[in-house]
């Protein structure tokens, strides 16, 4: 029996987490897996009913799980709060509090939808799949910050920092990935300008000692971001830092069509790790019941690889997911006409090819 914390969050999170769960019965009672769930409030939820985004109790009940899946965080009505007390901090407190410093970011284009791509045809004719690892717990999003002054001497700073076992561990993380499929492990920094970036450089170097089968190079991430959409066909796995790899996965994920079919897993050293799409709550079409819970679904099968070793379990999934693509289903962001499902009705579909 494994334990999943769930939270569900805020926005389109709800309705996402609801579709990803039929999926999840379905393939559990067909390859005989047990999980029990237990919700806990995070983000704007857990601001409305505690008054703050990561409350104790919900740390406490994700470490007590195998794994735990999340939605989204995030709204208007919880923006002009102060940055600490944001749905967001909620969310980059549970990956800190977790220990969870690599997030895993797959961007493939599946063949049904290469004509949702935005780039032409021609700059992805050999495909796309690319595996984003982005440094989930350092970086700029945790470095000291801080204001002072006044008037037009108002001033705010966050600052980049990393050590080197930050670098070495999710190094070491995306050349084992690299060792698992196409060994070419691009390392993304801004080596010209920043001081961080050199120390990034230099240790990611070092860890490349111990992978002479991985072809390793080092690119700026401006130069990553335009090569990206010239010939994303170049990228086997990305390692990056945290603010470059929040950037370059959104960038990534619209190669392959839409933003609503990423999904990602953030680990630690262990198989624990938590399990959310890429996108954020879309509050523009929360409640709607038109989001594209791909994103989620695909997260689903992340958790059941990485964290129980359900890789045939995982697999359906996937294949479900591809099948409903290619008999031509699709969700509002991913239609060209109006002729688009329900985030239920394609849910439905992907049930039924398991
Ligand atoms: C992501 C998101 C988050 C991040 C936000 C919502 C804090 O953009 O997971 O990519 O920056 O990590
Ligand atoms: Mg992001």
């Amino acid at each position: 029996m494994y334990k999943v914390a769930l939270i569900k969050g805020d926005g389109i999170g709800p309705e996402i987490v609801d579709c990803t769960l039929m999926v999840l019965n379905r393939v559990c009672e067909k390859h005989g897996i047990d999980i029990e769930y237990e919700t806990a409030l995070m983000g704007g939820e857990a601001l409305d009913a505690v008054g703050v985004p990561l409350p104790d109790e919900t740390v406490a009940k994700c470490k007590e799980s195998d794994a735990v899946f999340l939605g989204a965080v995030g709204g208007e009505k919880w923006d002009k709060l102060p940055g600490h007390l944001r749905p967001e901090a909620g969310l980059l407190g549970i990956r800190k509090a977790l220990g969870l410093y690599a997030n895993l970011r797959p961007a493939v284009m599946y063949e049904a939808l290469k004509s949702a791509c935005p780039l032409s045809q021609k700059s992805i004719e050999g495909g796309v799949d690319i595996m984003v690892v982005r440094e989930l717990t350092g970086g700029i999003y945790f470095g000291e910050r801080g204001s002072g002054g006044k008037g037009e001497d108002e001033y705010s700073f966050d600052t980049e920092k990393y050590t080197v076992k930050e670098v070495r561990r999710i190094a070491k993380r995306a050349f084992e990935l690299a060792m698992e499929r196409n060994r070419k492990l691009t390392s993304v920094d801004k080596a010209n300008v920043l001081e961080s970036s050199r120390l990034f450089r230099r240790v990611v170097s070092e860890v490349a000692e111990e992978y002479p089968m991985v072809e390793l190079n080092h690119m700026y991430a401006d130069n990553c971001a335009m090569q990206l959409v010239r010939s994303p066909g170049q990228f086997d796995v990305i390692v990056t830092t945290n603010m470059f790899g929040d950037i370059l996965s959104d960038e990534a994920s619209m190669i392959t069509g839409s933003l609503g079919m990423l999904p990602s897993a953030s680990l630690g050293d262990g198989r624990f790790g938590l399990y959310e799409p890429i996108h954020g709550s879309a509050p523009d079409i929360a409640g709607k019941g038109i989001a594209n819970p791909m994103a989620s679904i695909l997260s689903a099968a992340m958790m059941l690889r990485h964290s129980f070793c359900e890789t045939i379990a995982a697999r359906d999934i996937e294949q479900a997911v591809e099948n409903v693509l290619t008999r031509g289903c699709r969700t509002a962001d991913l239609a060209t006409d109006k002729n688009y499902m329900t985030s239920m009705q394609i849910t439905k579909e992907i049930v039924k090819e398991i």
